[in-house]
């Protein structure tokens, strides 16, 4: 535990684009067997960024309604975790920033582990809150899940946003210790800086991610963690929300527990709600499946949720949190839910447009096409520089 001090998540928003594509549309073009994708991976449909929406602009629509309801004075760090980066130096953070008219005091950096690391993010702020109880730390995880077309992967790509509040005290979630963590150098998903869609082995993916799941829950058991019976849910990364009860199942196995249906389902199901409609989100995906859970679940007040966090290469974490009495009432489900249903239906080619639109290189003058109903909008490049407005 944290001491006396409870430190963790105060406030939690997801965004996610303007477009959606379901998986109908793409089972009928590639003749595929919707069963396949809604069974096979649960999946129903994914969230496609307009040509002016990306990272920064749905980072942008999560964090705006944390900064209104809790203002930014007590904010001196924004850590903004992304695999899908618009820039090799400056951290995306830092046009959220600006978006929100935040103050100059304030420390803005980036972090990258594939889809690991928000978490890292979340640890990185409940440090400085140890250090600091009056301050705030806005965690943002933000990516656009892109594959190849007729590609493996296509059928699970995604874009979500969610912005996090870190404090002392807080509404939502208390983050306890310990952690158990993994590392291991494994070539199951990458993106060299060359490409602008991700390699993937899925089957290498999916045991590797089996593989820290046993490795981080007996970390986290020899550091003194709680026992399995104690957690009412898991909160996985969800690449595809299928891989959250395999997961699941395997957890159980490894640790010589029943794995019926009946009780993965109830571990997983309401974490899934959002991921299922949205894809993944990368290192949004678990805390979308948060966001999922507080918004669907009966009252969790005192149950402990555990957390298993991965990102391809690989690195995992497993720790629990503890929800706080009088959550419900700072939940925003009427939010996630109008930003889920807001999204306009789109056919396989303007998908197609879309995902194979060039990104221009010659450092002149490119206005983008207004598609965007959010609040904000990527208005263009200009001389290599991205132009950022509200809408
Ligand atoms: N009805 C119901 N289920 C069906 C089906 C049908 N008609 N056809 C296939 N399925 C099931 C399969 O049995 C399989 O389920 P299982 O894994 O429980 O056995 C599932 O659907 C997927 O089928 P598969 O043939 O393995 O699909 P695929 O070759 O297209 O690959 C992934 C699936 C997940 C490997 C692929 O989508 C991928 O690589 N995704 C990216 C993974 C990723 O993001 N990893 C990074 C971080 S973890």
């Amino acid at each position: 535990m944290s001491g006396d001090l409870a430190i963790g998540i105060h406030d939690l928003s997801v965004a996610t684009a303007q477009y959606v594509l379901t998986h109908e549309t793409l089972a009928a073009r590639h003749g595929a067997d919707v069963a396949k994708y809604h069974t096979g991976i649960g999946q129903r449909s994914m969230s496609i960024p307009a040509a002016d929406e990306d990272i920064v602009t749905m980072a942008a629509a999560a964090a705006a309604p944390v900064i209104a309801r809790h203002g930014a004075e007590r904010i001196r760090t924004i850590a903004f975790a992304t695999e899908t980066s618009v820039d090799q130096a400056k951290a995306a953070g830092i046009h959220v920033h600006s978006l929100l008219g935040l103050p100059t005091t304030t420390r803005v950096v980036e972090l990258k582990q594939a889809c690991y690391s928000a978490t890292a993010a979340l640890q990185f702020a409940i440090g400085l809150v140890h250090r600091d109880p009056s301050q705030q730390i806005l965690v943002i995880a933000s990516d656009v899940s892109r594959y190849d077309l007729a590609s493996r992967g296509e059928a699970t790509q995604g874009a979500a946003a969610v912005a996090m509040l870190v404090g002392a005290d807080p509404a939502l979630v208390r983050i306890e210790e310990p952690s158990g963590v993994f590392t291991a150098d494994i070539m199951d998903f990458w993106r060299p800086n060359y490409r602008t869609t991700a390699l993937v082995d899925g089957y290498e993916s999916i045991s590797a991610y089996l593989q820290a799941v046993e490795v981080v829950w007996k970390d986290y058991t020899e550091r003194g963690g709680r026992s399995l019976e104690e957690f009412r849910a898991f909160c996985y990364h969800q690449p595809f929300t299928k891989m959250a009860y395999k997961a699941h199942r395997h957890l159980l196995q490894h640790c010589g527990h029943d794995a019926d249906d009946a009780g993965i389902s109830r571990a997983v199901e309401h974490t899934t709600t959002y991921n299922q409609v949205i894809g993944n989100s990368y290192t949004a995906s678990i805390y979308v499946a948060l966001a999922s859970l507080l918004d669907h679940a009966e009252d969790l007040t005192g149950e402990a949720i555990g957390f298993l966090s991965y990102g391809s290469g690989s690195v995992a974490e497993f720790f629990a949190g503890t929800v706080v009495p009088g959550y419900r009432s700072q939940l925003r489900t009427d939010m996630h839910r109008e930003a889920i249903s807001r999204r306009l239906d789109i056919d396989y080619d303007t998908y197609r447009e879309l995902h194979q639109r060039p990104t221009p290189v010659d450092g002149g003058e490119h206005p983008l096409p207004r598609q965007t109903t959010g609040p904000y909008r990527l208005a263009g490049l200009s001389q290599h520089k991205r132009i950022y407005t509200p809408r």
